[in-house]
């Protein structure tokens, strides 16, 4: 949901701000831009498309910058509308929406000024300008006064070419010291470098970035420090290791991230007194979005059937809207590959006030969510670059199946156990390759189903999701069962409709399905881990994943649709790590 950077420092600004912006990318990628400062004058290069389009301004002079890459919210994607923005001597970029921009707008209208962009962000500028005086910290605290809504800022001011002033509220943004400079970011990689002392802003903080000094002031206005981040520079390395696309580098991941997932949860369990939490626990509410809501609903399947707990899953952005119901006793986890989703955070502060305690599951260290929740539960599926999450839901079904674990143990009930899943995930990878011979039956098709029954039905949605993002083909995941009261309709001759089928004691009822939808003309493909069903006449076309409890196996069954999605991306000319319109953090509601 945008990336913005800066820097000023000893060094040309220019490259630091375009090589900071390759590592924003999977923050949007509509349009890109960058401001460059030498002291006496501005210069700003804006184009539509991605970070490669200003490769040529490398070359270009000025050793204070902002950079920004763009997902259109507000005004479409244009030249115009790309950051950053300037007015009066202010230039800045913006992450995050301002909701209020529209009356601001009119106001400064009415007052005489004109806008060059239909964006929300451009407002802000205009109302830093207004309040400048001679000290742009003083405007920027004025400005972001009258702003309602979400930001990350980073402000240049023609009055003050050496300095660089940044504001948080609702957007994460990192300041700090790196090699020959200062710098300002969205997110770790893109200024993260050997020695760095970074530091992530707090809401209502703001910064000022001058000479060699960095200045943080809290939301009363008092000089403050923030704690320094500790970072990894392998897992903020953005390497393909030789695959052509991260999307297919972090499916080979899986076993791996299982492996290392595994290790990290059961050391946090140690220390999370967890044992504890669990017992006060009555009631157990999941929030998330998207792939993460899917791993919700894979948890909620495994815990009511191993552990008899009732769950609520709720997709957060419903959630804060539905006045939701938090009794005494509420666990409340909230799951995040990034832990910046907007509406994730705000599920989660809602949850908060109204008395729940409240777990993460989360991949990013230092995220706003893991510094909101009452406890974390870190998964390590290290740096996910493609859009598409792959490997970040399997870390996360590693991750809640671990708290099923937990809760039967504190149930005195058996689970079964996840013993050996990375060997097993790799052979399931190696069997999954399979799905490249689906690939001809779903590249020309109007639209695709996914079904299963049980927690099977968990996994058809998210296979639904990956395909639907990134081939950008109709597709639904669909309750076996619930077919025929409906959506049968829309089977033609052809039509693909993937089947899973890794719970044996409902397998029959599946099938039924199955024949429903063939007698109907569609072409079958069946992802399972019974043999005996893959030579049925019905089926086109089969994956065998190796056996693992039933109750988990969305951890491999999962694997063939991620790569399915992939090779049929491809085959349609896409490219599967940058899907149209997306944007791997939804910073925004
Ligand atoms: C799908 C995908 C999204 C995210 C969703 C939540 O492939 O990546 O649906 O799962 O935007 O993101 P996080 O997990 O970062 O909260």
């Amino acid at each position: 949901m945008c990336g913005i950077v800066g820097y000023l420092g000893k060094r040309q600004a220019a490259p630091v701000l375009i090589d900071g912006l390759y590592a924003l990318e999977y923050r949007g990628y509509d349009s890109v831009g960058i401001a460059l400062s030498d002291g006496s004058t501005l210069k700003i290069i804006k184009k539509i498309g991605r970070v490669k389009e200003i490769e040529s301004a490398r070359a270009e002079r000025g050793m204070v910058g902002i950079g920004h890459t763009r997902w259109a919210t507000h005004g479409d994607v244009t030249a115009e509308n790309a950051h950053p923005h300037t007015f009066r001597g202010i230039t800045l970029v913006h992450n995050g929406i301002i909701e209020n921009a529209e009356k601001l707008k009119k106001q400064c209208i009415e007052e005489g000024e004109t806008f060059a962009s239909e964006t929300d962000s451009e407002v802000i500028a205009h109302l830093i300008a207004a309040e400048y005086r001679g000290d742009l910290l003083d405007a920027v605290r004025r400005g972001c006064a009258r702003l309602v809504g979400s930001y990350a800022l980073a402000v240049l001011c023609e009055g003050e070419p050496d300095t660089v002033v940044c504001a948080r509220m609702r957007s994460p943004l990192i300041v700090g010291k790196a090699k020959d400079g200062l710098v300002v970011a969205s997110d770790i990689p893109a200024v993260a470098e050997k020695d760095a002392s970074l530091y992530s802003l707090e809401d209502g903080d703001f910064a000022r970035l001058k000479g060699d000094e960095i200045e943080i002031f809290n939301a009363a206005g008092e000089k403050t420090l923030r704690e320094r981040m500790e970072f990894d520079l392998e897992d903020g390395a953005a390497d393909r290791r030789g695959y052509r696309h991260f999307m297919r580098k972090e499916i080979d991941d899986i076993p791996e991230v299982l492996r290392a997932s595994k290790e990290e949860i059961d050391r946090s369990f140690c220390n999370l007194d967890l044992y504890r939490v669990l017992c006060q626990t009555e009631y157990i509410q999941v929030v998330a979005c998207g792939t993460a809501y899917h791993s919700g609903l894979c948890f909620q399947a495994a815990l009511e059937r191993v552990c008899r707990i009732p769950v609520e899953v709720d997709i957060a952005s419903e959630y804060r809207y539905m006045d939701p119901i938090v009794r005494r006793g509420t666990l409340l986890i909230a799951v995040s590959q990034s832990g910046e989703t907007a509406d994730t955070l705000a599920a989660v502060r809602l949850a908060k006030r109204r008395g729940a305690f409240v777990i993460a599951v989360v991949n990013v260290k230092y995220s706003s969510l893991a510094r909101l929740a009452d406890a974390v539960l870190y998964t390590r599926a290290g740096r996910e670059v493609a859009v598409a999450a792959t490997k970040s839901f399997n870390a996360q079904l590693m991750a809640l199946y671990s708290i099923v674990e937990a809760f039967a143990a504190v149930k005195g009930r058996r689970v079964p156990t996840l013993s050996h899943i990375e060997r097993r995930a790799a052979r399931t990878i190696a069997a999954a390759e399979g799905v490249r011979g689906w690939v001809p039956y779903f590249v020309g098709a109007k639209s695709v189903y996914f079904i299963g029954r049980g927690v099977d039905m968990c996994t058809a949605l998210e296979g639904s999701l990956k395909l639907k993002e990134i081939s950008y083909l109709p597709s639904e995941g669909y309750a076996a069962g619930e077919l025929k009261h409906g959506t049968l309709a829309l089977i033609e001759p052809f039509t693909p409709v993937v089947a899973i089928l890794t719970r044996r004691d409902i397998a029959e009822k599946t099938m039924n399905a199955v024949h429903e939808a063939y007698a109907r003309g569609a072409s079958i493909f069946l992802v399972t881990c019974f043999e005996e069903f893959c030579t049925e006449k019905e089926i086109a076309s089969s994956v065998l994943i190796p056996k693992c409890p039933s109750d988990f196996s969305p951890i491999l069954s999962v694997i063939p649709l991620q790569l399915l999605a992939y090779y049929v991306s491809i085959a349609r000319g896409n490219d599967p790590d940058k899907p149209r319109n997306l944007a791997k953090s939804v910073t925004v509601e």
